[in-house]
């Protein structure tokens, strides 16, 4: 036998049954997507790109050539495998195969071919999946895939402190267990939206979100001592003059001192401690049954006299260890209330209060119904120039720069809180840190969470901030301050 025959015979089956369609097929598949892929990651290295950046072509490159890619490979020896066994059953199958000489040059080269072509796949392949993880970890697939969807959250993201910190740092956090649960929960979700089955709004709060202490606390030490913070809040009247009512608080926000747990992140973090509740609702707003427990592991548990709930209901209730998220729910998602995002924008002066009724104007215009939001905008503008023509034509006349400043940002408060797409408008998420629009700490500290010896979760108005003026006009102790 010579070695032609030798390497004929060894290659052959291997020709012989790759010769078929379907391994033709996943051979051009692999090459034609290897091609693609690796000249889209020169592109993106010449143009300094990287994952994310393009959120549709990304789903192209990062996902769905990788895919087919990896189909390729797959339906390279399914073929193959078919073949062989079509062929035995027709008892059409060489049945000898021949000695293996690896000293033949020839043979060495058809050997070193695949060698090489199975490095560079593996490398394609670890590098795809790489870029494919890093690309759904990206900010802009989760906030801009589905973009109704996740509109009002990737919006009020986009705004708030937490800019920065990319969606999978709270949702999902360091860990491939995780990973790989949110990926599951990811191919649902895809489903929902595909078949347009995803609730509106998107319910709030996450049944399994993964507690704090594996993602705020990854940058966030909870016994950092952060002390007093002093809170000035300003409201406006609905008056003619817009009236500043101002509200000055010293918030004994506290932590870890050397005198140990103060204030409110210490009362509620100090190390050891545990808070642990049953809420009857999805909301997490009504909670009968509170327990402390301390660090030497005492506990105490507190039952409010006001929510009557029977044994059923309290084993069928929702059973939580309080973390950051019971009361920061809107760390990054903060939905305003009109009221509160007006005040906000009269206080750091983006809506002058020089223009008459505006407060009162702009919040029966934010307040209305609109179908969409083009209309919405439109109509806030037409709606507030005219109350200004016909009510006050000096404003035209003397305001028009502060007057369309002002009709910009009534729009972009608008614009960052109502979704009429996803049913989500003012009011639709609950903010549980304060009392004044929802519960918040008062679901606990009401007064009325009384334990059997008689101990009560407290609720004087200073248990948590000293208020150094309330609802007052040109308070004087921020002159003694020297704030104003
Ligand atoms: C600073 C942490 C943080 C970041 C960053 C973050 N989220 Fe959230 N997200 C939360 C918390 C906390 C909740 C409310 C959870 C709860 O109450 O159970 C939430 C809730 C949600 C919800 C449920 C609806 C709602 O408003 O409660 C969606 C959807 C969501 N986030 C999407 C995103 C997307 C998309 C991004 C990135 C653009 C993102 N999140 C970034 C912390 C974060
Ligand atoms: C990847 C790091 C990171 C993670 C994770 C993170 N934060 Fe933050 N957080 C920051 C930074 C940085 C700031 C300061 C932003 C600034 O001052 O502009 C901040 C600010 C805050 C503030 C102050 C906001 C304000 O109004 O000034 C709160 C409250 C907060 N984070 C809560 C949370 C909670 C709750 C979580 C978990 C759901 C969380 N953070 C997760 C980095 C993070
Ligand atoms: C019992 C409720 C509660 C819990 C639990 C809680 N916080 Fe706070 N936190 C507050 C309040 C109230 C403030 C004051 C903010 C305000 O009024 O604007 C605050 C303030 C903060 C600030 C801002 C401090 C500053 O200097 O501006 C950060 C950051 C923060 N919390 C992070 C966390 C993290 C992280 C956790 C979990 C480890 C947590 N908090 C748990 C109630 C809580
Ligand atoms: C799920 C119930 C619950 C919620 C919600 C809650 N707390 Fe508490 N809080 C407790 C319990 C229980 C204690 C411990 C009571 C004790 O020390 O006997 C406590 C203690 C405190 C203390 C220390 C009181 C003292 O003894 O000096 C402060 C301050 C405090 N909470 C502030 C807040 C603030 C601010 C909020 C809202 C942002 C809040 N809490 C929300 C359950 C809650
Ligand atoms: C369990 C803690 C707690 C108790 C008790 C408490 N508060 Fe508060 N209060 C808060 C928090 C937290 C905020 C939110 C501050 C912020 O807006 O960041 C707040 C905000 C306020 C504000 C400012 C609201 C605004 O938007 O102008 C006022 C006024 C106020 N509280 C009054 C009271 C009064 C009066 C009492 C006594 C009946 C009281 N609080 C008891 C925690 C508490």
């Amino acid at each position: 036998m010579n070695w032609k025959e030798q390497v004929g015979g060894w290659l052959r089956p291997l020709v012989y049954l790759g010769r078929n369609p379907i391994s033709l097929i996943g051979a051009v598949l692999t090459t034609s997507s290897a091609i693609t892929i690796v000249a889209f990651w020169l592109f993106e290295i010449v143009l300094g790109g990287g994952a994310g950046v393009y959120p549709y072509a990304g789903i192209l490159f990062y996902l769905i050539l990788p895919a087919v890619f990896i189909l390729g490979l797959l339906l390279m020896p399914a073929g193959a495998l078919l073949r062989r066994y079509r062929l035995r059953k027709q008892g059409l199958l060489p049945t000898i195969y021949p000695r293996v000489d690896f000293t033949h040059p020839l043979l060495r080269r058809a050997t070193a071919l695949i060698s090489v072509a199975t490095f560079l796949n593996i490398v394609i392949f670890t590098t795809a999946s790489y870029k494919g993880v890093q690309y759904m970890d990206s900010v802009r697939f989760c906030g801009t895939t589905c973009h109704t969807v996740m509109q009002p959250e990737y919006t009020a993201y986009l705004h708030s402190p937490h800019s920065r910190v990319a969606c999978v740092q709270c949702h999902i956090g360091p860990g491939a267990s995780w990973f790989v649960r949110s990926k599951l929960s990811g191919v649902k979700q895809v489903f929902a939206v595909l078949f347009d089955t995803y609730p509106r709004p998107i319910p709030s709060p996450i049944g399994d979100l993964r507690p704090a202490r594996a993602t705020c606390e990854q940058c966030h030490w909870p016994q950092r001592f952060e002390g007093n913070i002093l809170l000035v809040l300003n409201h406006y009247e609905e008056d003619e003059a817009n009236t500043s009512d101002t509200t000055v608080l010293v918030m004994k926000v506290g932590g870890q001192s050397a005198n140990g747990p103060e204030g409110i992140h210490g009362h509620h973090l100090a190390p050891g401690t545990k808070i642990t509740y049953i809420a009857l609702d999805t909301q997490r707003q009504v909670i009968p049954v509170v327990t402390y427990t301390d660090a030497s592991g005492k506990s105490i548990t507190f039952r409010s006299t006001s929510i009557k709930a029977t044994p059923q209901q309290l084993a069928a209730g929702e059973h939580r260890v309080m973390d950051c998220m019971d009361c920061h729910n809107r760390p990054t998602h903060t939905f305003q209330l009109p009221g509160d995002a007006l005040d906000d924008a009269m206080q750091h002066g983006y809506i002058s209060t020089s223009l008459p009724y505006i407060k009162r104007e702009a919040l029966a215009v934010l307040k209305a119904k609109y179908p969409n939001r083009p209309d919405a905008r439109s109509r806030i503008a037409s709606t507030l120039e005219n109350f200004y023509k016909t009510q006050y034509p000096q404003v035209i006349a003397k305001q028009s720069a502060q007057l369309r400043q002002a009709i910009q940002r009534v729009q972009a408060i608008y614009s960052r809180n109502v979704f009429p797409a996803m049913d989500v408008t003012w009011g639709t998420y609950i903010n549980n840190l304060g009392h004044m629009n929802w519960p918040g700490c008062f679901r606990c500290h009401d007064g009325s969470h009384v334990a059997a010896n008689g101990q009560v979760i407290p609720n004087d108005c200073s248990t948590c901030h000293d208020i150094l003026a309330m609802s007052e006009h040109n308070p004087k102790v921020l002159n003694e301050l020297g704030m104003k």
